[in-house]
């Protein structure tokens, strides 16, 4: 049983008289890809918002390598190593994709050395250079982010997330958008990058998450309904009930199930 890279206890989020996580804990080993699925509303983006500090919990723990970072601030827990992209896409529309991820990359290298300037710029060259080859987007770097397609801008956000150094990757619904096409690469990608850090992606799309995950944990009103493997979570009638009533859902179900 490898180390816990993410740990919550009795983590509880309410909105009013909304429970959007209800006493939550969760137990993540470290080197398997995570996946958190559920309907739209289970509290997943609530949960990364915990974990990123961007939320502060009513009640309960979270800790990262076994270090509780609980009420620590959001550029505390960055600096720690988690990185997160947004379900909402941010990358800077006028820049290139090569200077979105040189000035990230610097604002992480300003803040670990601030007085080595002569060194920096082939040290964040050389590491712009691996992030592109790193996210399939050697091709690109040139082109103005603004003019990018969704995927595209999917993956260099997941770019700028690598090129901070994460220990830990927290992707909240990175396929969200794709086309096929888009998504069979990207999930080549981050499947390649799990090999190397630890992700939790959250996904909505069932088929991909089959596709990708090695864990899957699935939430249902801000709780935990089941954790198990993608054939286990296929299977359990609990998971299928909670997605049922959604038509779009019952399509992937049927799929996941004929596959
Ligand atoms: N800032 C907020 N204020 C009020 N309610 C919120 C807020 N963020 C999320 N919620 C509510 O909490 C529940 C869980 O939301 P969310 O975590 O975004 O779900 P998911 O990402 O699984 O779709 C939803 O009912 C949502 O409307
Ligand atoms: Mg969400």
């Amino acid at each position: 049983m490898s180390e816990a890279i993410l740990r919550t206890e009795n983590l509880t989020k309410r909105f009013g008289g909304l429970i959007a996580t209800d006493n939550l804990s969760l137990n993540l080993p470290s080197g398997r890809l995570q996946a958190i699925i559920g309907p739209n509303g289970a509290g997943k983006t609530t949960l990364f918002n915990l974990i990123s500090g961007l939320l502060k919990a009513d009640s309960g723990r979270v800790f990262f390598h076994g270090r509780d970072i609980t009420g620590l601030r959001p550029h505390e827990i960055s600096r720690l190593g988690i990185k997160r992209t947004m379900q909402i896409k941010s990358v800077f529309n006028q820049l290139s994709v090569m200077e979105n991820l040189w000035i990230t990359r610097q604002a992480t290298r300003r803040f670990l050395h601030p007085f080595r300037p002569a060194s920096r710029d082939r040290e964040t060259r050389e590491r712009v250079d691996y992030t592109l080859e790193q996210v399939g987007m050697t091709g690109l770097a040139h082109r103005i982010a603004g003019t990018l397609s969704y995927g595209d801008v999917a993956m260099l956000e997941i770019g700028m997330a690598l090129i901070s150094d994460p220990r830990l990757l927290l992707l909240d619904e990175p396929i969200c958008g794709m086309s096929p096409a888009e998504t069979e690469r990207a999930v080549a990608k981050i499947r390649e990058l799990a090999r190397k850090i630890d992700i939790i992606i959250i996904e909505h799309d069932m088929e991909v998450v089959f596709g990708i995950a090695d864990d899957i944990t699935v939430l249902a009103q801000g709780a935990i309904l089941m954790t198990g493997s993608p054939e286990e979570v296929a299977n359990n009638e609990r998971v299928r009930e909670a997605y049922l009533g959604r038509p779009e859902d019952e399509d992937y179900i049927e799929e996941a199930e004929n596959a």
